[in-house]
């Protein structure tokens, strides 16, 4: 009996629902009562009676926003960013045109008094390991917004006729839970169209995602991230405020990043220069991994200075493995 009631207070606490939550504490109190335990009854009772009565509202302006629960658990992971601007390498260009939505997004009512609204539904698209899914981040970490990433994996693997119902169930969340919504690996939905055997029902789901995007008042960010832009039709396009792309680094842009990586641990300007030569033609993550790797070495080493030799040697060690995607 008393297992049951436990197994209720977990579970509606993991599904934050409150109302459930406090009637399995009740529950407990009257469970308690009864075997004749009086004094534990009253004191679980008092304690329902002083939680705050907002511990018990689901809706509202969700400030701290928490992970998604309940069924869209599995297709929407959430959480707060750290990620900056200062974090990444971009092309000047690109890197405008992000500072220029972020500022438009913070001044939204500056702009809405105009009659305008800031562009928030951007196409990120380009190599992989080149920064799409960072660049989200750093939205997300920038406005002070969670990131919400919408896993297409796992909403195109259930039965694709549930596939629509859980898009719009997304979409239904985004008032409800100010965020940056990324819609990754974007290109699923264009791919699954192409191959996939059952095409009217894809064709449905893409076209439900774009009526979801043209109804969308939220007030999110939408980001989707794909590294098949030809797939994309026009139709989709056409949704899209900003499209940004990311291509793997030059040279000058390796140096960068190792500088971004490994200058608190004492690597010099020369050396970064003569290493990014090294890397030419890998993308921005291999070469964050060769970063790490080295960084792993030196600390292994009980050193506090990262060398050259550990970073060329992390860069070899790479190579050895083919990782370096296209090199
Ligand atoms: N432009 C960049 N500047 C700094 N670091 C980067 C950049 N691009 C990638 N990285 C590093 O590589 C990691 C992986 O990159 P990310 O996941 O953003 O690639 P992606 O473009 O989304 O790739 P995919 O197409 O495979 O999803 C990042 O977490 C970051 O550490
Ligand atoms: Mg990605």
């Amino acid at each position: 009996m008393k297992a049951d009631i436990l197994k209720l207070l977990l579970q509606s606490h993991a599904e934050g629902d409150e109302a459930s939550f406090r009637k399995a504490a009740l529950q407990l109190a009257a469970a308690e009562s009864s075997a004749g335990h009086v004094r534990v009854a009253e004191e679980i009772r008092a304690i329902i009676a002083k939680m705050p009565a907002t511990a018990f509202r689901r809706q509202g302006p969700v400030v701290d926003i928490a992970a998604p629960r309940g069924e869209l658990a599995d297709i929407l992971e959430g959480g707060h960013r750290e990620e900056r601007l200062h974090d990444i390498v971009l092309r000047p260009e690109s890197e405008e045109t992000l500072k220029r939505v972020l500022s438009e997004n913070r001044s939204r009512s500056r702009l809405e008094r105009f009659g305008v609204q800031p562009r928030r539904r951007l196409l990120f698209h380009g190599t992989p390991g080149c920064g799409k899914t960072f660049a989200a981040a750093v939205l997300a970490g920038e406005m002070g917004l969670p990131l919400m990433t919408v896993r297409f994996d796992a909403l195109f693997s259930r039965f694709l006729g549930a596939t629509a119902v859980q898009l719009r169930a997304i979409f239904a969340e985004m008032p409800r839970r100010p965020g940056v919504y990324l819609f990754d690996e974007f290109d699923s939905v264009a791919k699954a169209r192409g191959d996939s055997q059952d095409v009217g029902e894809m064709n449905r789901v893409v076209t439900a995602f774009l009526q979801l995007v043209d109804a969308d008042m939220s007030g999110s960010i939408l980001v989707a991230a794909t590294n098949h832009v030809e797939l994309l039709d026009r139709a989709v396009f056409r949704r899209f405020d900003v499209i940004v792309p990311f291509d793997k680094p030059t040279r000058e842009q390796i140096a960068e990043l190792m500088k971004l990586r490994l200058s608190t641990v004492g690597l010099t300007e020369e050396a970064t220069t003569r290493l990014a030569a090294q890397a030419e033609g890998w993308s921005f993550a291999d070469v964050a991994r060769a970063c790490d790797d080295a960084v792993r070495t030196m600390a292994l080493d009980h050193r506090e200075k990262v060398s050259e030799p550990d970073v060329l040697e992390a860069l070899e060690e790479l190579k050895r493995r083919n990782v370096p995607a296209g090199s």
